[in-house]
Order: C-alpha cells, then sequence, then structure tokens
C-alpha cells in the first residue's frame, strides 16, 4: 500500500482527502455508514456568528452533471458549533477544519478569536460570502478586499489559517497572492461557480435565490485548471476541490498541483465517495509502483 499522507502547514494527514464544507454537516450523518477516522481531514459547515436558517427552498437542484445550491450558509452558529458539534468532532482521529463564513470582517474576526480557543486544528476562511458592509460584493472578488480580511482574520488567530477562494473572478492567481501576502497559510479552491437554471414551463428559475453555486463534475476541468495555475503563483500548499468524485480525479488535482483534495457534490450521489477515493488513490499509486503520494503533486509534465 502507498504511503498516502501528506503533511499541510505542519498539520499531518493520513490522506490527502477531506469531505468539503457544506456536504457533510458535522459528520454525525455519516459515521452510520464508516468510521470518519478513514478521512484525511473534515471541513465543516461554514459557520457564522448566530444562528442561520439559510435561504428559501427551492435551494438545491440538479443540473447535467453536478448541482446548482443556494443554501445560504444555514448552520447553528459558532457557539454552538464549538460547545456541541466541535467536542464530539475532536474525538473522531482526523483532521478537523472549522470553516468561516462572515458577511463582515468583524464578524470574520470574532469567529476566528473563538475558535482559536479551541482544539481545533486548522481554520478555512469562506472568501464567497457577500460582504454586507460594501454593497454585497464577495470578499473574495477583489484582490484588496480579500488581502483585508485574511490580514484581520490571521490576527485574530494562530491556527493554520486556509483560505478558500471563488472562482467568480478574473484572476485567481492574483486573488491567491493577495491572501499568500496577508498572512495565509493555504489555500483551497475552487468554491461553487455562480449559475442558474430556469424550468422553461413555468418560466421561474428552480432555485428561491434564482442564482446559486453549481459544483459537480461539471466543473471538473475549470477547477483542475485553475488549482494548477494557483499552485505555479503561491508558495503556500493548495488544496484542490471541485467536481472530484473517482481517485483518478483526485490524483489528476494532485498532478496539477493541489497537496490535498476536497470532495463535494460527489457525497450527494454517493455518500461512501470519500472512502472509496482513498481505496481508489492507493489502487492506482500501486498500480503505478509510486511509494507516496507526495511524489505526484504538481507532477504534471506541461507541453
Ligand atoms: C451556502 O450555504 O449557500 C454555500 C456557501 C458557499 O458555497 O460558499
Amino acid at each position: 500500500m502507498a504511503d498516502l499522507s501528506v503533511n499541510i502547514c505542519g498539520v499531518e494527514f493520513k490522506n490527502p482527502v477531506i469531505p468539503a464544507s457544506g456536504v457533510f454537516g458535522y459528520g454525525r450523518e455519516y459515521e452510520e455508514l464508516f468510521p470518519l477516522s478513514k478521512l484525511g481531514g473534515i471541513a465543516t459547515k461554514g459557520t457564522t456568528i448566530t444562528k442561520r436558517t439559510g435561504n428559501l427552498s427551492p435551494r438545491i437542484a440538479e443540473i447535467s452533471s453536478g448541482m446548482i445550491n443556494s443554501v445560504g450558509l444555514q448552520n447553528p452558529g459558532i457557539d454552538y458549533f464549538i460547545d456541541t458539534e466541535l467536542p464530539n468532532l475532536m474525538t473522531k482521529d482526523t483532521v478537523i477544519i472549522a470553516n468561516i463564513a462572515g458577511s463582515t470582517v468583524d464578524e470574520c474576526v470574532e469567529i476566528a478569536r473563538k475558535l482559536d480557543n479551541t482544539d481545533v486544528h486548522m481554520i478555512e476562511l469562506n472568501i464567497s460570502c457577500p460582504n454586507v458592509k460594501q454593497g454585497g460584493a464577495a470578499f473574495g472578488t477583489s484582490c484588496t478586499s480579500a488581502e483585508n480580511i485574511t490580514s484581520e482574520v490571521r490576527k485574530a488567530t494562530k491556527k493554520p489559517l486556509i483560505v478558500k477562494l471563488s472562482p467568480n473572478v478574473t484572476s485567481i492567481t492574483d486573488i491567491a497572492k493577495a491572501v499568500e501576502s496577508a498572512g495565509a497559510d493555504s489555500v483551497s479552491l475552487i468554491n461553487t461557480l455562480l449559475g442558474m437554471k430556469i424550468d422553461i414551463n413555468t418560466r421561474r428559475p428552480v432555485l428561491k435565490n434564482n442564482v446559486g453555486g453549481m459544483s459537480g463534475s461539471a466543473i471538473f476541468p475549470l477547477a483542475v485548471r485553475m488549482v494548477w495555475q494557483t499552485a505555479n503563483a503561491v508558495n503556500i500548499p493548495v488544496i484542490g476541490m471541485g467536481g472530484i468524485s473517482s481517485g483518478k480525479d483526485a490524483i489528476e488535482m494532485m498532478m496539477a498541483g493541489a497537496s490535498a483534495v476536497q470532495v463535494g457534490a460527489a457525497i450527494f450521489t454517493d455518500p461512501y465517495a470519500p472512502v472509496k477515493i482513498i481505496d481508489e488513490m492507493n489502487e492506482w499509486l500501486d498500480s503505478k509502483n509510486i511509494k507516496s503520494v507526495n511524489e505526484i503533486v504538481g507532477s504534471v509534465e506541461i507541453w
């Protein structure tokens, strides 16, 4: 068996496969299916300062080769997360990554401060959220606001800080460089692509929010391209995500430059997807006689 362990920002992962934020809740439904200790890590649902009930339904719809969602960050708030969910997660022998999804810089800073006083292993800052104090544009769509929120959250915590990037930008590498300069220890990408689906019979968008984030295998080549570009633009580890649904996809993403991968939409069609991906990666590495998964990171040979 190949060695699947990876080290990201000084944190040891037994393998590079992490269910992405928003698709795995806090793991409670999945631990009935398989031991969570099989996973490299778990990125938890984005937490805001107070409880959010999320957007009105319908807020998830299927599309060709994927899905579109506008859940609206439904979550129980940071205090509930720290008091009720985190203690259970910390017993699971896997890396716990707490995802922060505030709508102001101050909110993200306050959440980061609270998490800094816990045992959580890493923090992932979602900068795709709308900045309500700046007209609703997502923090991650300008270098200035991405840099500003990263540097303020950086001051609030000593935990390894991953910044999760939005693909809905002109140049994701510029945003990645901006957050790296502001103190991010790692970047994860890509979050969902803004999309829209219309029911032609009712002439209504299928989502109550009209638009939503597109994910699933349809976006995989876009994600691979952005991960490859970003990995070549920054000196911090890149965590790749976007449409990964097999071990071969995970290998491809790592060849593009990802040091680990997150699995999102695939979990909705197959809750065992992360475990199958780990097994398939192992089989592929063994079939090529590759001893460590680290050997494939960034190994794509460009024409
Ligand atoms: C949501 O809960 O609406 C998803 C958040 C995200 O994609 O960043």
